[in-house]
């Protein structure tokens, strides 16, 4: 059976935060993650505020039950937008293909693609990949990612061993 990834799911919204808007995007992600056996660690919506946001990915970077965090909304161009800059100023290194590649395979369904700022990368032996907020763009970006996810956490977890399970997949068809 395929690994399953203990993940953690932080929204960035101030009208969420407000209690004016249910975090749809966070609910979308949770749900895809479910279907694929994942477990959620912790889930919160903060304001889009980079502080805070920084916070949490700091504290839940450094608890052994969470191999993952998925952040959903605030990657766009908007003054408040700033998760981005929260998760760089919280990794050790960035891991660019992620983003590219939900980038890239976006562009096929919406040139708004082109609007998400988007970052992953690894803190403190944590995956972080951002996505945006609506549910639509969290689930088509999330699915783009997903089939890696549990291969990469296993390489920066170092607990890897053996075959890379998506070339095994393609030699064995
Ligand atoms: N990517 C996909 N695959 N599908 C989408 O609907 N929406 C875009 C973009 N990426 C979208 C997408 C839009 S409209 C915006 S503004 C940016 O993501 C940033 O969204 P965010 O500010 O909620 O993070």
């Amino acid at each position: 059976m395929a690994k399953s990834i203990k993940y953690a799911v932080l929204t960035s919204s101030d009208s969420g935060f407000a209690g004016e808007r249910q975090d749809i995007g966070g609910d979308a992600v949770v749900k895809l993650m479910a279907r694929h056996n994942h477990a959620l660690s912790q889930r919160a919506l903060e304001p889009d505020d980079r502080d805070r946001l920084m916070e949490r990915l700091r504290a839940w970077s450094a608890q052994p039950d969470i191999e993952l965090i998925l952040t959903t909304g605030g990657t766009g161009l908007g003054p408040r937008d700033v998760m981005p800059e929260a998760t760089l100023s919280v990794v050790e290194y960035e891991v660019p293909g992620l983003a590219e590649a939900m980038r890239a395979e976006s562009l096929r369904i919406t040139p708004m693609a082109m609007l998400s700022r988007a970052v992953a990368g690894v803190a403190e032996r944590t995956l972080i990949v951002n996505l945006p907020g609506n549910p639509k763009g969290a689930i088509e970006t999330l699915e783009v990612v997903l089939p890696v996810l549990a291969h990469a956490v296993e390489i920066i977890r170092d607990t890897h061993a053996g075959d890379h399970p998506i070339q095994s997949q393609h030699r064995h068809q």
